[in-house]
């Protein structure tokens, strides 16, 4: 099994995300930490102990981390993810309590009490990746990759050319991504495949269960939550396809590219620029994903949320 730890922002899709990752048993989940972005740093920190309950997972551990970008103020996303980071479903119920350390501090002792690589998945602004990179540079060799859904090597969803976690905090992904470490970029390129239809709704209904019944209610809100914003009722799950892409590499295609991030820009700050067709002479230092095995991945999504309820 790998393990793995999750920084996210939950969030509808970074929950499903979660599941995928509990569900599965290629992966072994370490912990779980929390950064500021679809809401504020204590929401997105209660939401992702409330989805660890609601799997009977509460005993991994969380910890919540960075409350702002390490550059600027936070915009959270309330008009794709309601008030509470989580709106849809009623998730109330008792939550574990969260480790009194910082995100920062778990992830640190979490990778160095393991023999092997960890493999980090971040699937919401890239804060809390980067202070741990920037304060504890000694665990850059017992980190074996970060995936991280952001960016896209198309246009952006929060400004023309800017994908949420990027554009909230680009500094950290320039840090991220500068590095050296093996990076593998999950943007909307491909992202925007991985759509929760009617039926991908109606089969989280069906499985009859109470995490089913969940999911089927996030998607609900999230597809209403797209309608408004984008014009479109199908709404990606962007954050699982990084989790699909560490229990299955087959599953999203890549290539080596260079990347990095617009920190300027009058118009786009936050872009990824993708050197796709190797025209800057950049060494590459991402895969950057290009192409998604749509029915493995909801297969495996799928698959992973019937353990789940049945654990
Ligand atoms: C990303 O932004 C967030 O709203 C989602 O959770 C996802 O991580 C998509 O741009
Ligand atoms: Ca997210």
């Amino acid at each position: 099994t790998t393990p793995v730890i999750i920084d996210c922002d939950p969030g509808h899709d970074d929950a499903l995300a979660l599941l995928l990752a509990l569900g599965s048993p290629g992966l072994d989940l370490l912990g779980v930490t929390t950064v500021a972005g679809n809401q504020t740093l204590e929401k997105t920190t209660r939401n992702a102990q409330r989805i660890l309950a609601l799997a009977g997972a509460g005993t991994i551990p969380v910890a919540a981390g960075a409350g702002r970008p390490l550059v600027g103020a936070l915009t959270v996303a309330a008009d794709i993810h309601g008030e509470s980071g989580l709106d849809g479903p009623d998730l109330d119920g008792p939550v574990a309590e969260v480790a009194g350390v910082h995100a920062v501090e778990l992830m640190r002792r979490l990778i160095r009490a393991r023999d092997e690589p960890v493999t980090l998945i971040a699937t919401g602004p890239l804060t809390n990746v980067a202070l741990l990179l920037s304060l504890h540079p000694e665990v850059l060799p017992r980190i074996a990759e970060v995936v991280f859904m952001g960016g896209s090597t198309e246009r952006g969803n929060t400004t023309p050319y800017g994908e949420f976690n990027i554009v909230t905090d680009p500094e950290a992904a320039d840090i991220v991504l500068r590095s050296g470490l093996r990076t593998t970029m999950i943007g909307l390129n491909v992202t925007h495949q991985a759509l929760a239809t009617d039926e991908i709704i109606a089969e989280f209904r069906a499985m009859d269960t109470r995490v089913g019944s969940v999911c089927a209610e996030l998607m609900t809100f999230f597809a209403d939550a797209y309608r408004r914003n984008f014009g479109f009722g199908h709404p990606p799950v962007h954050d699982p396809v990084a989790v699909a892409r560490v229990i299955d590499p087959a599953i999203v295609r890549t290539e080596k590219v260079a990347v990095a991030v617009e920190l300027a820009g009058t118009y786009t700050r936050g872009a990824t620029v993708a050197d796709l067709h190797r025209r800057t002479g950049r060494e590459p230092n991402a895969d950057v994903a290009v192409g998604l095995d749509v029915e493995s991945f909801w297969r495996l999504l799928m698959a992973a949320v019937r353990n789940v309820s049945t654990a």
